[in-house]
């Protein structure tokens, strides 16, 4: 899928050559890239700044029958984001003029050209399965043209890119995928699937060792649906390892409520309630294929939160597996109910060095960050800092949120151990995250808020409207620097 070439550019016989363009640098060295920006700068409408793009027909030099000039802006203010995202904006007119595949010339820097890249195979990603006409079709070649110095070294970058871009499809497809195509036994299943085809353990707990092992909250949020809960459990074990990692994914594939079923539209993009368990699978997937150094285990907890007459209640009192008791102020929290039994368990059977979840847990996070930015909340300030510069490094981007004691106090019940929403609605997201943490024990833990990033409504340079697999890129890099 994706090549390195350091050929001679002018021979390079392509449909379509995609040029990034600083506003005032030279990126390249490259003579005939040089004279081809010197000749896209003589017409007005191309600047080389930010969304500037010009396409020019049958140009001078070179074999290529389309060369397409993407600006970057300035030179100063240029990030890897800005070349992924050029890169992505490439692809979509290269597919859209109907291409099969495309060729990028190099732009410098090695973290550019690897977010280039990156960009390049997110950007192909189409999410057209319940389409029956496939009018756009990806491009099956993508090639990157890089100085011959430097061919040898970013031909070893790509396996890694791969595996992780095509992890980070993965995801996407899942919370794209329509709630009736994924109910929990479904995504179970597509989850055992996947995992199947790689070095990776996996066991996929019934509703029977649900019961068994006394996940009382998951059982609670799963009872008012016709499909039983599931929990499955992905281990990956490398022969040699000192750390185990457990990463537990929020995995409700469709929140409707419950009994305090959601207003509005509030409710209409719910099947995006798993994104968690598809970031922490396909993160799985992807580090058994990278045969990343550290014992991780994925756990799942797999749930349809519905209305009807076997549906828990407001006023339920439920005995979590931990013991706790946990009282049900609205049936609308169920992700933190979920969580806290998946949590409890990974640390009862792994112990891991540390525990990170992944949850679209609340609106509130939502509305404090927007929908480009995740929540950490962790009481080490070290792993979330680390947390924050994974998510710089590959643009999933995260803040990391206070996690004051005091706040605890909203969580107080009368008649049980614990509430599982806040007394006050303020501060939504952190209630949330001190509910979870009541679960941790003492394990090293930091909880993921995805609510905000995990789904868009609209299309980006490299991603596709629905699911866009946040978490994926940032917990690779994340398991990639311990
Ligand atoms: N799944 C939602 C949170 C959510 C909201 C995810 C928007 C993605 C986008 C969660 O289960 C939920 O309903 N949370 C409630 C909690 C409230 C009842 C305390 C919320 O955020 O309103
Ligand atoms: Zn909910
Ligand atoms: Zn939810």
């Amino acid at each position: 899928m994706l090549h390195i070439t350091a050929e001679d550019l002018a021979q390079c016989e392509t449909g379509l050559l995609a040029i990034p363009v600083c506003e005032d640098a030279n990126l390249s060295r490259n003579p005939v890239v040089v004279k081809l920006i010197d000749r896209a700068m003589s017409y007005p409408e191309f600047k080389g700044g930010v969304g500037d793009e010009l396409m020019l027909y049958d140009a001078e030099g070179v074999s290529a029958s389309r060369v397409l000039f993407i600006g970057v802006g300035k030179k100063e203010k240029a990030d890897p984001d800005s070349f992924r995202t050029a890169a992505g904006k490439a692809v979509k007119r290269a597919i859209q003029s109907r291409q099969r595949e495309i060729v990028f010339c190099g732009c410098g820097k090695k973290a550019f050209v690897h977010a280039m890249m990156e960009g390049a195979l997110l950007g192909n990603h189409l999410f057209d399965f319940y389409k029956q006409d496939r009018e756009k079709k990806p491009l099956s070649k993508i090639t990157v043209h890089v100085e011959s110095s430097r061919q040898d070294a970013f031909a070893q970058a790509v396996s890694g890119i791969e595996a992780v871009c095509r992890g980070t499809i993965m995801a996407r497809d899942w919370v794209s995928a329509p709630p009736n195509d994924k109910r929990p036994d479904m995504f179970a299943r597509s989850i055992v699937k996947a995992a199947d085809m790689e070095n990776l353990t996996i066991v996929d707990i019934d509703e029977r060792n649900i019961r068994k092992n006394k996940l009382n909250a998951l059982l609670a949020v799963g009872a008012g649906s016709d499909t039983r809960p599931r929990m499955v459990v992905i281990d990956y074990r490398p022969d040699k390892y000192d750390k185990t990692i457990a990463l537990v994914g929020k995995g409700v594939t469709f929140d409707s409520g419950g009994l305090n079923l959601k207003p509005g539209s509030g409710i209409t993009d719910m099947k995006q309630d798993m994104a968690g368990a598809a970031a922490v699978a396909a993160t799985l997937i992807t580090a058994a294929r990278m045969e990343i150094g550290h014992r991780i285990i994925g756990i799942l907890p797999l749930v349809e939160n519905m209305p009807s007459g076997n549906a828990y209640r407001p006023g339920d009192i439920i005995r979590t597996a931990s013991g706790k008791t946990v009282e049900i102020a609205n049936t609308d929290a169920e992700g933190r109910m979920i969580l806290a039994d998946a949590i409890f368990y990974a640390v009862k059977q792994y112990n891991p060095d540390t525990l990170i979840d992944v949850a679209t847990l609340t609106g509130a996070c939502k509305m404090a960050l927007g929908n480009k930015f995740a929540g950490v909340f962790s009481f080490d300030a070290r792993l979330a800092a680390r947390l924050v510069s994974s998510g710089k490094k590959t643009h999933e981007r995260c803040w990391a949120m206070p996690m004051p004691e005091d706040y605890r106090d909203m969580l107080k019940s009368d008649i049980a151990d614990i509430r599982n929403v806040g007394k006050s609605r303020w501060g939504g997201a952190i209630a949330a995250a001190l509910f979870l943490s009541e679960f941790v024990q003492d394990v090293n833990w930091a909880h993921i808020d995805i609510a905000g990033p995990a789904f868009s409504d609209k299309a980006d340079a490299y991603c596709p409207s629905g699911g866009t697999g946040f978490g994926v890129r940032l917990l690779i890099d994340w398991l990639g620097g311990l």
